[in-house]
């Protein structure tokens, strides 16, 4: 199809809501795993992966198998039937979470599976009160909307009530932060005077949690939902222990805890394969999405057999979760990150990439921060070291076309709109 053809149909048939990246946005044609072609046969290298989706490559040839293969069988039936794809991958999935969280329900989207995590959460606990992060992105339907902190996403009409946020504990812009908080091979340029086995900023934003749940939340609460490694709010860390001292914090409270995967989930982060794992907590609930079917519209919610049963009574029901094709692609992929080795080579090539890329904050007065785990990685732009100011849209985006034009797709993100933060992820085999 001709661009401008494309171009016409955007503008007539297509929500002008719907945003698009760069100033002349790509036509894609084609891809083969790490890689992109346009609609000139122009190659680019895909770090940002669909945006954080397209784990094992596009097009891989594994996945495209298992799909053409469940293709000649059966497309869809609705979960209200018996059928093997989907008992395959429930068996296959939850063999891959560990203790207690054995449970799925399949879901189509992110959004989804946050929504019925929450609901689930209120249901079970019969408490209503939901803490999320600031900066934190869960989702865009009118129930994440409340626990998703980012004002460029709030369209300003009610929206998710009963949800509260606490201050995100950012070491690199937040107030507190130190020498060794993040679990990263590159920390902060932040000092502090904190022993190698205690972590001052991790407490100080503890206190700012306690202060919300002792003066916006019920004295009981449903749930605090957080990702392991906050992605679209700028790839941001927490400090070691804070989400296990949340988790306790939230527990005596009646509150669930929910681990929203769908980013750091995966072996993204390298050395685990949940990113949870990372912190070293054991989640209520745990949301997917995004890598869990490498492209195909997928995602999940697994909990306790305990949570399960007393979420019986409200039925739950949606007509395209458990879909055949999404089964097999999500079942094919776990066997791919299995045999290609992708949680190691994350690790390897993440941290290979992070110690590279620290070595251009140390040069560049314009990278403030270079941060992140195995192959989820994020540069915070700024306009000068000293006063951490995020770095303009104009000059952002000049450098975002300038890579682009390069042949390389990276991601942005960030509290300040696309402005002070890009980031790039990758899951490819690159090594
Ligand atoms: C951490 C996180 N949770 C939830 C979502 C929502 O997922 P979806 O876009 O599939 O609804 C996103 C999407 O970017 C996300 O990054």
């Amino acid at each position: 199809m001709p661009y401008e053809h494309v171009v016409e149909i955007r503008k007539k048939n297509l929500s002008a809501a719907l945003s698009t990246y760069y100033n002349k946005p790509l036509l894609l044609h084609q891809g083969h795993m790490q890689w992109l072609f346009d609609h000139e046969g122009r190659r680019y290298l895909d770090l940002f992966a669909g945006i954080v989706t397209v784990g094992v490559g596009h097009c891989h040839p594994k996945v495209k198998e298992a799909v053409k293969k469940q293709l000649n069988h059966l497309w869809h039936t609705t979960n209200i039937y018996f059928h093997s794809p989907l008992h395959e991958y429930a068996e296959k999935l939850a063999s891959r979470l560990p203790g207690e969280l054995k449970v799925l329900y399949l879901t189509n989207s992110g959004s989804e599976a946050n929504d019925l995590a929450m609901f689930m959460a209120r249901i079970c606990t019969n408490n209503y009160d939901i803490i999320s992060l600031r900066s934190g992105y869960h989702g865009s339907s009118p129930y994440t909307l409340g626990a998703t902190s980012i004002s460029a996403y709030k369209p300003g009409v009610a929206n998710g009530s009963g949800c509260h946020t606490t201050m995100c504990p950012d070491v690199f812009r937040g107030i507190w932060g130190g020498s060794h908080c993040r679990d990263s091979p590159v920390q902060t340029t932040r000092t502090c005077s904190c022993s190698p086995d205690s972590c001052e900023a991790k407490d100080k934003y503890i206190d700012q949690l306690k202060d919300t749940l002792d003066t916006s939340a019920a004295k009981r609460i449903a749930a605090f939902i957080a990702e392991p490694i906050m992605g679209v709010g700028g790839v941001i860390q927490f400090p070691k222990g804070f989400l296990k001292d949340a988790y306790q914090m939230v527990r005596e409270r009646g509150g669930l805890c929910i681990a929203d995967e769908v980013q750091t989930g995966f072996g993204r982060t390298g050395s685990h394969f949940w990113g949870f794992q990372t912190h070293d907590v054991m989640p209520d609930i745990v949301t997917l999405a995004k890598g869990i079917g490498n492209g195909f519209p997928m995602a999940a919610v697994v909990t306790t057999e305990e949570i399960a049963t007393s979420f019986v009574r409200a039925l739950h029901f949606n007509t395209f979760g458990g879909n055949p094709m999404a089964c097999a692609a999500a079942s094919a992929v776990l066997d791919v990150i299995e045999e290609d080795g992708l949680q190691d080579n994350c690790r390897t090539v993440g941290t290979h990439l992070l110690l590279e890329l620290s070595k251009l904050r140390d040069k560049f007065e314009i990278v403030g921060d270079v941060r992140g785990k195995g192959l989820m990685i994020g540069i915070e732009m700024v306009t000068d070291k000293e006063t951490q100011r995020p770095l303009p849209t104009e000059e952002m985006n000049f450098i975002w076309e300038d890579c682009k034009d390069h042949g390389v797709l990276l991601g942005k993100g960030g509290l300040y709109n696309n402005v002070s933060c890009f980031f790039f992820v990758f899951f490819f085999n690159l090594s």
